[in-house]
């Protein structure tokens, strides 16, 4: 894959003002990000190296507070990605209803072809929408499903997913078949074979998480939708936590949806996300709001969604080119070895358990422990109280334990931290 260098600190156009200056990274830390010089050489050997990481990590910045070891639930925007929201903010709210009726759909679709460029997909199979739920939601409850038929999904799927197919059973007396996933498969196969055994002949749909949110697990997606195309059914791909962390383009997946969101691995502003159709399959989906003046297979129906945050919008733009700069590579190589450096560490005490499989293709930067003797709850608690380090319990009836989740701002220190802190606690 090529990663095209650039400056972080770029012009916004009409738009640019320079008053933005003291949220910016200074001229002379953006020029060491851009020769930390990762492009050419190995991203696994280029991990390990602290001093080119300290300039990304100082292009965040954090509360002294605490240790943010939760990135799961979204992650912050680098100071470029700020700065350049707060010009387009400032911007846009002087040229307000000018800018909206001249400006906003000439920009809305420059991003868009940034993204799906950045994706592996076409820009006119996407939309940009405000998180991983909207996107997935759109989906399930747009594509039409009669009485009887079949959905299959996970008890490791997120929450807000199986709440929405539960509600289209509940309004059409659709089926719904949740499958039990092993936190520590046996190998990809096995995986598979779980989602196989499940169809049936009224089977139309799958979910399937690239990676679960509960442990960081991968699973093998492409295997996965290769099968279920073979038998007819089609595949709804939950990449919330995989898009911009692991290296993949949607293409790859061979899968029929997607939902992704770009306010956490992206470090796009809060509030960002998208929804990907496979071409063939965007005529037959309905919008959620409905859409009088674009035809069924035009991606753009799904965008009459009313007025919203197009300063959002504009800065997913600058999110993709901070994260370019670094390379997609570089960064799940990075994210991986953080893992690895902190559950090498622990995994053979006595009272730990690793319940993420640690295989490189099974997962990248999230891990989850259980420490015997503490509740996830008491786990975190303790890591938080006795030590700062902010961590999130998650007692699931299919894992319980606390998961742990560094950033490209995570420094060497902290893992340290973390460390002593689980040897000290058991
Ligand atoms: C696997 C997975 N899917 C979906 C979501 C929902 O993301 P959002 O709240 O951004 O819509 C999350 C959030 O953590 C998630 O982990």
């Amino acid at each position: 894959m090529y990663y095209p260098r650039r400056a972080f600190l770029r012009k916004s156009g009409l738009l640019a003002l320079n008053t933005i200056a003291a949220t910016a990274l200074t001229p002379a830390l953006s020029a060491r990000i851009k020769d930390a010089g990762f492009q050419g050489q190995d991203p696994v050997t280029v991990a390990s190296d602290e001093a080119l990481w300290e300039p990304i990590q100082q292009a965040y910045r954090q509360s002294g507070d605490f240790i943010n070891l939760e990135n799961g639930y979204y992650s912050p925007a680098p100071l470029p990605v700020l700065a350049a929201q707060a010009g387009y903010i400032q911007g846009i709210n002087e040229t307000p209803s000018y800018y909206m009726r001249r400006q906003q759909e000439k920009d809305r679709e420059a991003i868009k072809a940034k993204l799906a460029s950045l994706a592996g997909c076409a820009s006119n199979e996407l939309v940009i929408t405000r998180n991983t739920t909207e996107s997935l939601d759109t989906i399930i409850s747009g594509i039409d499903l009669q009485a009887g038929d079949e959905a299959i999904m996970t008890d490791q799927d997120y929450g807000s997913m199986l709440a929405a197919f539960a509600q289209q059973a509940k309004r059409y007396g659709t089926v719904n078949k949740i499958i039990n996933l092993p936190l520590l498969p046996e190998n990809d196969a096995s995986v598979v074979s779980l989602f196989e055994q499940a169809i049936t002949e009224r089977t139309k749909v799958m979910l399937v998480t690239h990676m679960i949110n509960l442990t960081g697990q991968i699973l093998p997606v492409r295997a996965i939708c290769d099968m279920a195309r073979q038998k007819g059914v089609e595949v709804i791909v939950d990449a919330a936590h995989s898009f911009a962390h692991i290296d993949f383009h949607i293409k790859d997946l061979h899968c029929d949806y997607l939902g992704t969101s770009l306010h956490k691995w992206l470090c796009a502003p809060l509030g960002s996300g998208m929804m990907y159709i496979h071409p063939e399959k965007i005529p037959k989906v309905w919008p959620l709001f409905g859409d009088q003046d674009y035809e069924a297979h035009d991606i753009r129906k799904f965008e009459h969604i009313g007025t919203h945050p197009v300063t959002t919008v504009k800065a997913i733009g600058d999110a993709i080119d901070f994260h370019q700069e670094i390379g997609s590579a570089y960064k799940e190589a990075r994210l991986r070895y953080m893992k690895n450096y902190w559950v090498n560490a622990i995994k053979d005490l006595p009272k730990v358990r690793i319940n993420t499989p640690m295989k490189d293709h099974q997962s990248c930067g999230i891990a989850n422990i259980s420490l015997e003797g503490y509740s996830p709850k008491e786990l975190a608690d303790a890591l938080f109280d006795r030590y700062r380090i902010f961590t999130v319990a998650i007692d699931h009836q299919a894992v319980k334990g606390v998961r742990i989740t560094p950033h490209l701002y995570t420094r060497k220190a902290d893992l340290d931290l973390l460390i002593k802190a689980v040897k000290d606690l058991a």
